[in-house]
């Protein structure tokens, strides 16, 4: 009989959530009891439920356990005496709407054991077209599947490689983009975390196909488990003869190298990614040339992003038909989503393109963490664009979402109550691509710097309406005038805010007011003597001594002192503290 295993996700979500430390104490306990095996896998996609562990016990449903602490683990070892869990009910509706495709392995295999992999398919596409020897007919296969490339631009992954397997050229090089700087974004780590080889099996096939015999994988520094991953999988690759010299006994070799990025947001720009590989400093360069033409090193050079390179073994394997079967004319197969902000479920979602963000907010995410109605969604990241309530029936597709002002970018969703100022968040969004501006064009260095004092301006109260028009032509200007994507799409949460959200920016400039109450110029704190016991609680409380008032007397709030921390809203159990 198979022995009971437990399996907990040690993915970055879990791991941040406590996940190690219940891992850790199943281990210790168990080293008496051996009543099961401990293993581990990675993030499943449910980050809002982590830690999660899940029982796998013969000839019964696997028991999932979540938001488990270490407390719980000696009830847990009961459990499994008396057979008695607590399974989380909301995992189906999270589940319903998914089509795991990218994700199929994530949460459910140990990413350090290559067996696990081997198990459900992996390598068999590599084994497949290298016994077919035919790259042409790999390129026919991409293409004929309507793959997109999943890094933001959409371009079509089977002609971008049939470019560079045309280029001529005697080294030709293979890229993973696994840098994924949008704030918001997890898509990418998450993959890398729980299914590496899924990515790595993609880069071969892509080498393989344009004529490539060394491959990277550019990952952030910031990802270390992600990075610590890749690098055991690349390992167990080479003893399988996966990776290497005469790969499965063909006379195809190819070698794959890890370069851990710094952490700018630029760098994930295909130019200046390979800027940085070459140890330069990661700055854009004009094209043509493309990297197809002239990439790493001055060689052909094919770069795509780690979600498109997961894509490829399942399309060799099951065929262009299949994948082209899922998601919508022009946009074929899923995408992966990563949900944040203030969304009930915060996690991964993968659906079929053409699905409406309705469905993935409502359906997956579950709405709002406080249960009132969307007021915005960011998507895209910093390059993208923020959408109204009134536009979540509009599909998840490259042309859709375009024509609304977003894009679908690398696949962050941020969504937004009304608690979020939307002139705050736009100032946030520019004052990351200001920050992560390389500085080469003027407009890019200096006019994101121009627009983001107008935005803190208004969010103080300063600004005038003619200061509105001045943004615009800046944004414009910005547009036109900078180089690479970075500075193109810089003003994008800016001009979409000022579409669907302008009466904020007039509210905030004409009325002085934050209706949402997070931009600090604009609100004060009043204790309303009516409700005020005087428990002295808010006194005790703030951090610079701005409320005073006698024990069982009304309090009263200093505003030359006070620095609108609300603190004294946060403590006082009367609701006596309002903010205005
Ligand atoms: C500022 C900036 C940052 C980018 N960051 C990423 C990234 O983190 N990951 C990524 O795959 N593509 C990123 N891209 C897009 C890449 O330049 C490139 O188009 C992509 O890696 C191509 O892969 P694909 O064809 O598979 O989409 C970025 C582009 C810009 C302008
Ligand atoms: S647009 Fe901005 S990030 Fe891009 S090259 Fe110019 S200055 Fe650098
Ligand atoms: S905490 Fe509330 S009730 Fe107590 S003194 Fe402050 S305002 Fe009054």
């Amino acid at each position: 009989m198979r022995p009971v295993t437990i399996k907990v996700g040690l993915g970055t979500c879990g791991i941040s959530a406590g996940a190690k430390d219940v891992y850790d104490e199943l281990e210790r306990l168990l080293k008496t009891e051996r009543s099961a095996i401990l293993d581990y896998t990675s993030c499943n996609g449910m980050c809002f439920l982590e830690p999660i562990v899940e029982i796998y016990q013969p000839d019964k449903p696997v028991q999932v356990l979540t938001n488990v602490k270490k407390s719980d683990v000696p009830a847990i070892l009961q459990g499994l005496k008396t057979d008695n869990f607590h399974s989380s009910e909301t995992i189906s509706e999270f589940s319903a709407v998914q089509k795991k495709l990218i994700l199929g392995n994530c949460g459910l295999i140990n990413p350090d054991r290559i067996e696990d992999y081997l198990e459900r398919g992996g390598y068999e596409a590599l084994r497949k077209i290298v016994k077919n020897n035919d790259p042409e007919d790999v390129i026919k296969i991409i293409k004929n599947s309507g793959l997109r490339g999943r890094g933001g631009a959409g371009f079509l992954t089977g002609v971008k490689w049939e470019l560079a397997q045309k280029a001529k050229g005697k080294k030709k090089y293979v890229i993973c983009n696994a840098d994924e700087g949008d704030p918001g974004a997890f898509m990418n780590r998450a993959v890398l975390e729980g299914d590496p080889h899924r990515v790595i099996e993609g880069l071969i096939i892509s080498g393989y196909a344009i004529g490539a015999d060394r491959g990277y994988i550019y990952v952030r520094a910031e990802y270390p488990l992600a990075v610590q991953r890749i690098k055991n999988a690349i390992l167990k690759a080479k003893d399988q003869h996966f990776l290497g010299e005469n790969i499965l006994g063909s006379k195809f070799s190819f070698e794959l190298m890890i370069k851990e990025g710094a952490g700018a947001f630029v760098c994930g720009e295909e130019t200046a990614l390979m800027a940085s590989i070459e140890g330069k400093r990661g700055m854009p360069k004009l094209r043509p040339p493309y990297p197809a033409q002239s990439g790493l090193w001055g060689c052909p050079t094919n770069i795509n992003n780690v979600e498109t390179l997961a894509a490829v073994p399942w399309i060799i394997r099951n065929g262009a038909d299949e994948y082209a079967k899922l998601g919508k004319e022009k946009n074929r197969g899923t995408k992966v989503f990563s949900l944040a902000g203030k969304i009930k479920r915060s996690g991964l979602a993968e659906v079929e393109l053409g699905t409406s963000l309705r469905k993935i907010i409502y359906e997956v995410g579950g709405g709002t963490i406080s249960g009132e109605k969307v007021k915005a969604v960011q998507l895209g990241g910093p390059s993208g664009g923020c959408l109204p309530d009134r536009l979540l029936d509009t599909t998840v597709d490259y042309e859709s979402l375009a024509a609304t002002g977003a894009i679908m970018g690398s696949g962050g969703i941020i969504v937004m109550d009304n608690d979020t100022c939307i002139v705050d968040i736009a100032r946030y969004f520019l004052n990351f691509t200001q920050q992560e501006s390389c500085g080469k064009c003027t407009f890019c260095r200096i006019g994101t710097k121009r627009m983001l004092e107008i935005l803190e301006r208004i969010t103080e109260g300063k600004s005038s309406i003619k200061e509105l028009e001045k943004l615009k032509d800046l944004a414009e200007k910005i547009t036109s005038a900078s180089l690479c994507m970075l500075g193109k799409t810089a003003p994008n949460p800016v001009l979409t805010t000022l579409k669907y959200f302008e009466d904020e920016y007039l509210e905030h400039i004409q009325d002085k007011k934050c209706r949402a109450g997070v931009c600090k110029a604009l609100i004060k704190f009043e204790i309303k003597a009516d409700k005020c016991t005087g428990c002295t609680l808010c006194a005790k409380n703030c951090p610079v001594k701005a409320i005073s008032g006698q024990r069982k007397q009304p309090h009263f709030i200093d505003q030359s002192l006070c620095t609108k921390c609300g603190v004294c809203a946060d403590v006082c159990g009367f609701g006596a503290v309002e903010k205005k």
